[in-house]
């Protein structure tokens, strides 16, 4: 919260993008500062009953203080439904305007282009946005009406006692100041301590983890015992880190309990003895014991709150950041509509370079005539996946343009160019749910007949009836119950369902069984058939179906034409084709069909 103008500007503009953070903000503010105020009723009901009641002259006016007595419980019970008010309310907008928040940058996250959100970067990004927003929620349903309520009752207990004895309220306000610069520097080395704990935590669950997922390397190798004893080692410096934390923490903790004793004896003992002097009742130093209280007992609070405020606002700084960063391959909204039909494609001079890194496409030139079907090939790393991602405008290139169906790919609505463009990507991305479930994402309103139909179109029937229940067999946490070649035939099925005019295709390079091959290849075959076609083969075979190969080498087109000519040709194809063939001769089943060398 430091920093007064950057805070208003935060907030302000916190409330523009969530405005149900600030929807009736004024009442719950209004009701915490009343239930605040409310409660000095007592201290000074107490004072009031001891010397003008009990004290009196006249004797103890017991109708008086059963009054006295009755107001004051009165504002015990309206401060507390004043403050319980206030904190249902204000539990509630949090959790309405962080929920809003949360919706409009995930939002914003879905929008931003391959090239922002990609593999870890993504992850980190959405488990700091959620874990910032939690931070956010955790200050806004108490810290935040803590932070208030906690410095309006200081303010309050303070001036009640200036206004009984100044010198007094003088003796309270120099302990309490010790007592909090006390509880800040305590405060600091628990933090480090925590940070420590939070520390050890990572580095055993890293330890566990690694542990578990690399189980069958673990095994194979015969690193058992190695690796348990690794794990051992981390969990016993996290018990240790846990242990000297918790004791510090019961250590400190009592420190400042003690210390608020202190602060109350001593001033019952200045009381005493400077009281008279002072001219000072009986009743007020008893209204002093409770406004001591009601100072001491929300500093440890403040203090808490200080820094919790500064993380929140850190958090909602970094949260609002991510907004604005800005979307890079944007939805043209007046934009226009694919032509009807068998799509062309016209790619003029594309470079392309990921963010600020070194540029991986250097000036690719192709048409590819409507219809056609065009094998991509090319080393590990050539730019394949890099080309198939701008042909479908999950990134815009650097330079150079792109035409699809003779429009200029960035002036086409998405909602056209994802109906009528189908990207299979190399790594299929399967979600948890049926197989039937998987396919829907190309059209949602399809049939299970429908469903079954696409498969069988790709005469994958067969294989269908190998799953135990057919095309509601569930796939597993991102398909895991499927081989990496058969997520891929999901993916297919997928893109027929959508009947796309265009398909771009990222053959997948897993080594897959013979009679896979087989089947993926014979489903490629059929779904590129009839459309425009650009695949990124990984297998010799899929080249030579193909009307025209591609051949790409460090991020430029180098041969085009049909396989025959190009192993003619005795250029960069051939060398590949040579590699493919030397690899079959020495029978080396794990290179077989595939292109790479
Ligand atoms: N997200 C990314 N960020 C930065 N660089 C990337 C990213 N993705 C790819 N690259 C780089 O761009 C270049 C081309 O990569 P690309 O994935 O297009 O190759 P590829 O031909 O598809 O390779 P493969 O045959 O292994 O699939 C490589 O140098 C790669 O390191
Ligand atoms: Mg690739």
């Amino acid at each position: 919260m430091a920093g007064g103008d950057g805070t208003t500007t935060t907030l302000r503009r916190a409330f523009a993008v969530a405005p149900a953070l600030a929807r009736g903000l004024g009442l719950t503010l209004a009701l915490a500062v009343a239930g605040t105020a409310l409660q000095v009723v007592v201290p000074v009901t107490v004072q009031q009953i001891i010397d003008t009641e009990l004290l009196a002259s006249g004797g103890v006016d017991t109708t008086g203080v059963l009054m006295r007595g009755g107001v004051a419980l009165a504002a015990v019970v309206l401060a507390a439904f004043a403050r319980r008010t206030s904190l249902a309310r204000l539990a509630r907008s949090a959790a309405t305007g962080l929920s809003d928040l949360r919706v409009t940058v995930f939002d914003h996250l879905h929008r931003l282009s391959a090239l922002h959100v990609q593999g870890e970067r993504r992850g980190a990004l959405v488990a700091r946005v959620t874990s910032d927003i939690e931070t956010m929620q955790a200050f806004m349903e108490w810290g935040g009406v803590g932070l208030i309520l906690g410095t309006a009752q200081v303010l309050l207990a303070m001036a009640v006692m200036v206004i009984y004895r100044w010198q007094l309220a003088v003796v309270v306000f120099v302990g309490v100041v010790i007592y909090a610069v006390m509880l800040i520097w305590f405060q600091r080395i628990l933090r480090a301590a925590h940070d420590r704990v939070r520390r050890r935590v990572a580095d055993s669950m890293a330890a566990i983890g690694e542990a578990t997922s690399g189980l069958a390397t673990v095994r194979a190798f015969g690193m058992e015992q190695a690796t348990l004893a690794k794990v051992r080692g981390r969990l016993e410096d996290q018990f240790r880190a846990e242990y000297s934390t918790a004791a510090l923490g019961a250590a400190l903790f009592s420190s400042a309990e003690v210390f608020s004793g202190v602060l109350t004896a001593g001033v019952v003992a200045v009381g005493i003895g400077y009281g008279p002097a002072w001219g000072m009742s009986a009743g007020v130093l008893v209204a002093f014991l409770f406004l001591v209280n009601l100072l001491v007992e929300p500093v440890q609070m403040l203090v808490e709150t200080v820094n919790q405020a500064q993380s929140a606002g850190a958090g909602l700084r970094k949260v609002l950041g991510v907004l604005d960063v800005a979307i890079d391959v944007p939805d043209p909204l007046d934009g226009d509509e694919l032509p009807d039909g068998a799509l062309d494609l016209s790619v003029v001079d594309v470079r392309f370079r990921y963010g600020d890194g070194p540029e991986v496409l250097h000036g690719v030139t192709v048409d590819i005539p409507a219809g056609r079907r065009v094998a991509v090939v090319g080393e590990t790393g050539s730019g394949k996946t890099t080309f198939a991602k701008l042909l479908t405008r999950l990134m815009d290139p650097t330079s150079g343009s792109i035409l699809v169906g003779g429009r200029p790919i960035e002036t086409v609505r998405f909602a056209s160019l994802r109906s009528r463009v189908a990207y299979v990507p190399q790594e299929g991305f399967l979600f948890a749910g049926t197989v039937a479930d998987n396919v829907r994402y190309g059209r949602p309103e399809a049939t299970d007949d429908e469903i079954a139909g696409a498969f069988a179109l790709l005469d994958l029937g067969g294989w269908i009836d190998t799953l135990p229940v057919g095309i509601h067999t569930e796939v597993g946490e991102r398909g895991s119950n499927l081989s990496a070649g058969e997520r891929q035939l999901v993916a297919l099925a997928r893109a027929a369902i959508a009947d796309p005019d265009l398909l771009v295709l990222d053959e997948a390079t897993s080594a897959v069984d013979p009679a896979l091959e087989v089947g993926l290849r014979n489903a490629i075959e059929r779904l590129s058939d009839g459309r425009t076609s650009v695949t990124i083969a990984h297998r010799l075979s899929t080249a030579e179906a193909a009307d025209e190969v591609l051949v790409f080498a460090d991020g430029r087109l180098v041969e085009r034409g049909p396989h025959g000519e190009l192993v003619v040709a005795g250029g960069v194809y051939a060398a590949l084709y040579r590699d493919w063939e030397g690899a079959t001769s020495t029978g080396s089943r794990s290179r077989r069909g595939d292109l790479r060398p």
